[in-house]
């Protein structure tokens, strides 16, 4: 891969998926080779494949394959068998609304009683998987485009977690940013902060940005605070996994914390997502589902005990930040800043759920 190329993630390859194993970043870049929807079930919980841009992708491949492998000899079993693998993917990952959102819409295609036969239906959902797919990479490229004006030559980014090429079909949604600021011309450095406990910064975004020449610097999560009050940050950008209508964001656990600690050093905290993490059907963060994940991820880390056995663990995924402390969501469409009205769901609006 040369510097300015990006991994692809992500890709259908006929019959397969085709991903990169991020949870064996960044020591091997591994492909590997998924073509039962169980498979790719497992590897999306695993976090094997993870972001929510990226796992939308991989539900709607996940959909094409189940659809593939079925041997159901009549379009109602076919179609029976489709609902049961949207149901299986759907529960992977329950936070991330792009996962739904991808699979309503494989579902939808599935639906159509315009469809004459089992092979145009499995067809069908093979062309919705690969639509999807280059959406997501258009989208992440004018995320980046609306961001990068917000960035100015010589800015120091914080992030956290992994929302770049690795968490999309390809460029990312916060580091898309990034990158487009960057190939403006603009020097911008970043610290990544290594996000406990499955540190998709410490392992991911420094790997990505350093393969992308992008000076990265990487932060203890704890040590967020302490860089801001020093005056070296200029602006922190995130991703997002759910959004509800009045703009609270669910995201990585730790991303609260970094808003309020941004909100007490007068540091603009932006979040950016692709329409497809807009969630029209929740009124507010409160209603968001936060996933919660095996005990073992916080009292183990490469199969070293650091806690004792029994002791009580709380593991959330994600947290949930309040829409004043965010001072812009950047999205495909734009720049959008609190309070947001029905622009922010232009592309996804309530009477499209
Ligand atoms: O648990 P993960 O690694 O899937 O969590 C990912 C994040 O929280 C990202 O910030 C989010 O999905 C945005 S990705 C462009």
């Amino acid at each position: 891969m040369s510097r300015n190329e990006h991994v692809k993630t992500i890709e259908w390859t006929g019959g397969a998926v085709r991903l990169v194993d991020q949870t064996r970043l960044p020591g091997e870049l591994v492909f590997k080779d998924i073509s039962d929807h169980r498979e790719l079930a497992d590897s999306i919980r695993r976090l094997e494949v993870r972001g929510a841009p990226a796992i939308g992708v991989a539900g709607a491949m996940g959909m094409a394959l189940a659809a593939a492998k079925s041997n159901a000899p009549s379009m109602d079993e076919l179609r029976s068998d489709i609902r049961a693998a949207a149901e299986l993917l759907t529960s992977t990952r329950p936070t991330a609304v792009n996962l739904r959102w991808a699979i309503d819409r494989s579902l939808h295609v599935a639906d159509d009683d315009s469809i004459r036969n089992e092979d145009e239906l499995r067809r069908r959902l093979i062309d919705e998987a690969l639509a999807i797919y280059e959406e997501d990479r258009e989208l992440s490229r004018m995320i980046g485009r609306h961001g990068a004006d917000l960035l100015s030559d010589g800015d120091s980014v914080l992030t956290h977690c992994n929302a770049g090429g690795l968490a999309t079909a390809e460029y990312g949604t916060a580091l898309a940013i990034i990158y487009t600021a960057a190939e403006e011309g603009k020097r911008i450095h970043v610290y990544a902060d290594e996000t406990r406990p499955l540190l998709q910064g410490a392992r991911l975004t420094t790997w990505e940005l350093m393969q992308h020449g992008i000076d990265v610097t990487l932060l203890c999560d704890s040590a967020a605070a302490s860089v801001m009050a020093r005056g070296w940050v200029n602006e922190v950008i995130v991703g997002a996994d759910r959004i509800a209508r009045n703009g609270d964001v669910a995201n990585k656990i730790g991303t609260f914390p970094l808003a309020l600690a941004a909100h007490r050093h007068g540091i603009p905290f932006y979040v950016a997502a692709p329409y497809s993490t807009l969630d029209p059907t929740l009124s507010d963060g409160a209603e968001i589902p936060i996933e919660e994940r095996s005990a073992d991820e916080i009292t183990t880390i490469g199969g070293f005990r650091l806690a004792p056995d029994d002791v009580k663990v709380f593991n959330p995924a994600f947290d949930v930040t309040p829409a004043e402390l965010i001072t812009a969501i950047i999205t495909d469409l734009g720049v959008f800043r609190f309070p947001y009205g029905p622009s922010l769901l232009a592309k996804n609006s309530p009477s499209d759920a």
